[in-house]
């Protein structure tokens, strides 16, 4: 049984994530910011966890993570300003991986953004600023002691997850449901040999598992 910490716990993926995760005999601990969202969580089988990502410092994170397998950086700031990206994808992310060092966290996953993202659009100053933060974020990583997996989802939609995804250092660039990104994380969780990788995840053909165990062959 592995404890999760799931940073941006309330959030589309993070709900899918948790809910996985339970069903796998895991114990997802999930970091919410809105008192209602707390039942919610519950009923997922989350431990839910109060806490603003802005508000809290990195040591109180850190108390909050400890004892925990892994954590899940799944909070964002959906694209809104300018200094709210800076601040929840940003300094929020820093905040959690310093956390996670500090309370002796092994492993550390991001949910990053596939490089194609918003390209055949006109450039759009935000979601600019948030490629350049997510990247960002992701070299910290990747430079950090961590067993880390940056994971680089497509365009997510709603749409019911279909359990089968492409998942490669590179690949051509799709759409994915929320569900199967979970599906994705949940997958690599329960595979360390995973690790210090960046991988890129759309929709696809072969069941997740498949999908993940063959990138460790
Ligand atoms: N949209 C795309 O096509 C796309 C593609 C690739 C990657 N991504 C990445 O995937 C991530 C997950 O997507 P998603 O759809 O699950 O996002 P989401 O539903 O917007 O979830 C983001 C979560 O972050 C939380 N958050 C924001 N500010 C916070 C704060 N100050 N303290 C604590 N939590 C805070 C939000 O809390 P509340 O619930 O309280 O608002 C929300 O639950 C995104 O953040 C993005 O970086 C997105």
């Amino acid at each position: 049984m592995m404890k999760v910490f799931i940073v941006g716990g309330a959030g589309k993926v993070a709900r899918h994530l948790a809910r996985i995760l339970t069903a796998r005999g895991h114990q997802p601990l999930s970091l919410y910011r809105r008192s209602e969202q707390a039942d919610d969580l519950s009923a997922l089988g989350a431990v839910p966890i109060y806490g603003d990502l802005t508000e809290l410092s990195a040591d109180d994170l850190s108390e909050l993570m400890s004892g925990s397998d892994a954590v899940v950086f799944a909070a964002g700031a959906g694209g809104a300003s300018y200094d709210l990206t800076n601040a929840i994808d940003g300094d929020g992310f820093r905040k959690s991986l310093h956390a996670a060092i500090r309370a002796d966290v092994p492993r550390f996953l991001q949910i990053s953004a596939f490089p194609e993202a918003g390209r055949n659009s006109e450039p759009q100053e935000g979601f600019e600023n948030y490629m350049k933060v997510k990247k960002q974020t992701d070299s910290e990583l990747a430079a950090s002691d961590r067993d880390w997996v940056i994971l680089r989802p497509g365009t997510l939609s709603d749409d019911p997850g279909t359990g089968k995804i492409n998942a490669g250092l590179a690949i051509p660039y799709g759409d994915i449901p929320r569900e199967d990104v979970a599906l994705t994380l949940a997958t690599i969780l329960d595979m360390p040999r995973i690790n210090r990788m960046i991988l890129e995840v759309t929709s696809g053909d072969t069941a997740a598992e498949e999908a993940v165990a063959r990138l460790s062959a």
